[in-house]
């Protein structure tokens, strides 16, 4: 598949809902079950917040939108499409995923509300000068997680979550940083620091 060439030319279809129309996305890149992650994150953040439901739910859906792309081939389609590459993702291209799927809610979905596109950029690592938008799909994220089972972490991230979501945020990181983690980013690293000030 030519994953640049599917970008620009996919378009929205009028007569689709803007779900069905990224249904449809799922569904041509052949990663179905990633949209059933995304619907299970749109809800989770959703119901972590009592404001922007509509924004979380979007970016629920589409945090994950780059899926279709392998992990083999992340580097190179992030440099074509002139997206910054980071030391520690050129270690570990699967981290882009977060900065390709901003780029293809943009570019695919018409997505222009920063605060949509900014926490679907950092809802693997988080980031410094993260906002509450930004905790709650990373949380919601870590808590809907796209592997089977348990997460390992859950209930002590839900027992945090009852004191703040930065609690929760900390407990999942800490949690990364002790479990073979691939390599730590640097935004990573920097949101635990503002996290235990
Ligand atoms: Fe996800």
């Amino acid at each position: 598949m030519d994953y640049i060439k599917y970008i620009n030319d996919f378009r929205l279809q009028t007569n689709q809902s803007f779900v069905e129309n990224i249904e449809r996305f799922y569904q041509e890149t052949e990663t179905i079950s990633t949209f059933y992650h995304g619907q299970m994150v749109a809800k989770e953040a959703v119901s972590l917040s009592k404001e922007y439901h509509e924004q979380l739910y979007q970016a629920g859906l589409l945090h994950d939108i780059s899926a279709f792309i392998p992990k083999s081939e992340r580097l190179l389609i992030s440099e074509k499409l002139h997206i910054p590459v980071l030391k520690e993702e050129h270690q570990v291209p699967l981290l882009l995923h977060q900065k390709l799927s901003a780029y293809i809610a943009e570019k695919c979905f018409q997505i222009k509300d920063p605060i949509i596109l900014n926490a679907i950029k950092c809802h693997t690592t988080l980031k410094k000068n993260f906002n509450n938008f930004d905790l709650i799909v990373f949380l919601a994220d870590k808590i809907a997680w796209d592997q089977p089972g348990i997460p390992p972490y859950l209930e002590e991230l839900n027992t945090a979550l009852k004191v703040s979501y930065q609690e929760a945020a900390l407990v999942y990181i800490d949690y990364l940083l002790s479990h073979n983690l691939l390599v730590a980013h640097p935004w990573l690293l920097a949101a635990k620091k503002q996290l235990t000030i």
